[in-house]
């Protein structure tokens, strides 16, 4: 139990540096969570403006969650998974933003890609199309999001559907504000400036 603990603990720690919240501050483009949605994630970092910025904290949240599983599953590949644990949930509960983080699209794909990559592939491609055809970010990391379960499924990977449903699960949970604006009408579409 030891290694797992040290996998998720680990884990936990690259999951919970919250690049869009750094890379905006270094920026002296403010305090994201004063921006937009408050979010931390690339939706939100874009509204300030910034594409480039946008596009680095969606590859460091991504890459952060691949690099949580590739480097366990190194040691050993049982560790992949409860890496994968630890660095999901530092994204969405980091420890150094009083436990307010992400919502865990750009992570989870870094994760799926590691994991199982035909998951993170489906989720890719989930998240692009139906970000393109909704113009709403949220919808599109909503769907992607409950894509992995479904592929480990029809791959046989069992213990992989429960833990991408977990994270499905979170992932929609942490979207309930973005839900309440859709039904309400007044989600703001990709490149918006303001949210709510
Ligand atoms: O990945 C987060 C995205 O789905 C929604 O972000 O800032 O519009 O709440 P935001």
């Amino acid at each position: 139990w030891l290694w797992p603990l040290i996998a998720l603990l680990g884990g936990y720690l690259l999951g919970s540096i919250p690049f869009g919240v750094l890379l905006t501050r270094a920026a002296g483009a403010g305090d994201l969570r004063q921006i937009g949605s408050g979010n931390i994630g690339a939706t939100n970092v874009l509204r300030t403006g910034r594409k480039g910025l946008a596009a680095l904290t969606l590859l460091l949240d991504g890459a952060k969650g691949a690099a949580a599983v590739l480097i366990a599953a190194a040691i050993s590949p049982d560790l992949g998974a409860p890496a994968a644990a630890g660095a999901f949930f530092g994204h969405l509960y980091p420890v150094w933003l009083g436990f307010r983080g992400g919502k865990g699209v750009a992570t989870l794909l870094g994760i799926a890609l590691a994991l199982l990559w035909p998951a993170g592939i489906a989720f890719a491609v989930v998240w692009i199309g139906a970000a393109l055809i909704s113009r709403y970010s949220s919808v599109g990391g909503m769907a992607a999001a409950c894509m992995p379960p479904v592929v480990a499924a029809v791959m046989g990977q069992f213990p992989l559907v429960l833990l991408f449903l977990a994270f499905a699960l979170m992932v929609l949970w942490k979207h309930r504000g973005n839900l309440e604006r859709l039904l309400a009408g007044t989600e703001p579409r990709i490149g918006a400036k303001s949210a709510g």
